[in-house]
């Protein structure tokens, strides 16, 4: 098959490479010339800087110039194609409503060029980036309107998650292909035949409507149940004495019906898919008069999760944080990403920052750099009070309470470097349970506040409670 990659983000690029890798013809192309330049040299420390995806690099440098390449120009490659793929950027707006400025310019000039091409052979364009109940049928409108003769339209939403996109695109649990004409799952079980022949994936046809609507409901019902851990679950540790919310969480989820995953209570969830996600099936379903309170309690949930803490530690501890210096570790999404988007360490550190904290000390073993973009003083002269410090003990040392926003493998070892370089009761926030010997912390005088748990103040603890 010769297959088209429109976009080359991490959807894009991921899909490309892994196409690539079982045996296609794959081009990737973008419109922007440095990210494309730096795909096709190959160089994995100028690939990652773009799309950080464990083996992604490896891959690319394996296949490049024998079935992956890259181009700019979709004029030179759009003949003799059998399958487009859409994977562009649809950033929400602010109504929760889906942008397709991007999805619509990138679609306008491929059917152009469609139109334009010589062969004639049958092409399917699908959409693979999360867009809006009925974008495949706005997609064949497009198409129509531009007379681009013998194309089928498809949507084929992406289920990846960062950090292990690699893996599950080779192995996915599920592909999920909505289209109208037999003709187009043909074409679409051709490029997705060496995938399936040697795992146990589910391979799923259905309409295009309900394929762009597996994505949405598959998205909201984790980030509901994520939200159910941390608005009962967590909350019956905190507010009920004697209830030991790892237990709990081992105890519910013994039942193979519920979940392990998402049982892991947070300072909220993030990332690029859940937020948007759920305030765009909100919008969805509000046009069609479904009353969506179920889900806006979801999503309210998830975002008190990410400052909560912060209004704990004065009710619980009165802990007044005017004028102190707080540790932030932790400040993307989640461990092994340098992704800040809406990552839960933003409204954190704000709202640190609106109780007058004098200096944010913050550090996360990836995030550095993109923290430092994401928080531009020139969108809030406050974020000038963040310093970013290259270890976790550099950044307690010297603070007066320490805030864990992510999960970070390396925070589990926290407790020494607490016990060498902060002095009780020294306050400890922990957003993501993080700290496995926090009762040996809390013996010798700390404070431990975390999701899920009362607050364990040194001179009164150990009886019970977490
Ligand atoms: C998610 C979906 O998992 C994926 O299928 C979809 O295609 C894109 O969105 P991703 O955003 O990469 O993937 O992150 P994921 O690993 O699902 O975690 C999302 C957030 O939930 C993170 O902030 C994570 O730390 C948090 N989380 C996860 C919890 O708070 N508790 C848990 O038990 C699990």
């Amino acid at each position: 098959m010769k297959i088209i990659v429109a976009g080359t983000g991490y959807v894009g690029l991921v899909h490309a490479a892994v196409c690539s890798e079982f045996g296609h013809e794959v081009i990737a192309y973008d419109n922007d010339e440095k990210k494309i330049e730096a795909f096709s040299s190959g160089d994995a420390d100028r690939i990652v800087q773009y799309v950080n995806e464990p083996g992604l690099a490896d891959i690319i440098r394996k296949v490049h110039g024998k079935h992956l390449f890259f181009s700019t120009t979709l004029a030179d490659i759009i003949e003799g194609t059998d399958v487009i793929f859409l994977c562009l950027p649809t950033p929400p707006n602010m109504d929760g409503s889906t942008n397709l400025t991007y999805y619509d310019a990138a679609l306008e000039d491929i059917a152009k060029h469609l139109r334009e091409r010589n062969d004639l052979r049958r092409v399917v364009v699908v959409n693979k980036s999360t867009v809006p109940i009925g974008t495949a049928s706005h997609l064949k409108s497009v198409l129509d309107r531009n007379k681009v003769e013998n194309a089928g339209v498809a949507s084929n939403p992406e289920f990846l998650a960062e950090g292990t996109a690699v893996p599950e695109a080779r192995k996915p649990d599920r592909i999920i292909v909505g289209c109208n004409e037999d003709q187009d799952f043909i074409l679409l079980q051709r490029v997705y035949s060496k995938f399936v022949h040697h795992v146990q994936t589910k391979y799923i046809e259905t309409s295009p409507e309900t394929a762009e609507a597996i994505k949405y409901v598959a998205n909201t019902m984790l980030l509901t149940y994520i939200s159910f851990w941390n608005g009962i679950g967590a909350k019956l540790g905190e507010k009920i004495p004697n209830i030991k919310i790892d237990d709990l969480r081992l105890g519910v989820t013994a039942d193979k019906r519920i979940s392990t995953w998402g049982s892991f209570v947070s300072n909220g969830a993030g990332g690029s898919c859940f937020g948007k996600d759920i305030a765009s099936l909100i919008y969805q379903l509000r046009r069609v008069n479904v009353d969506t309170k179920m889900l806006e309690a979801s999503f309210e949930v998830n975002e008190n999760q990410k400052v909560y803490l912060v209004d704990r530690a004065i009710n619980e501890n009165g802990f007044q944080f005017n004028n102190k210096t707080i540790a932030v570790l932790g400040l993307a999404f989640k461990k092994n990403t340098n992704d800040m988007r809406d990552a839960s360490s933003i409204k954190a550190i704000e709202r640190l920052l609106g109780k007058g904290v004098s200096s944010i000390r913050a550090y996360d073993p990836l995030a550095n750099e993109a923290a430092r973009l994401e928080f531009n003083p020139s969108r809030n002269v406050l974020f000038e009070k963040i310093q970013y410090v290259d270890s976790a003990r550099s950044a307690i040392e010297g603070s007066d309470a320490l805030f864990i926003s992510s999960d970070c493998e390396e925070f589990r070892g926290l407790s020494r470097t607490i016990e060498d370089t902060a002095v009780p009761p020294y306050l400890i926030l922990d957003g993501r349970r993080m700290i496995p010997d926090f009762e040996i912390l809390v013996k010798k005088g700390y404070t431990y506040l975390a999701v899920g748990s009362m607050v364990l103040e040194g001179a009164k603890v150990p009886t019970a409670g977490a």
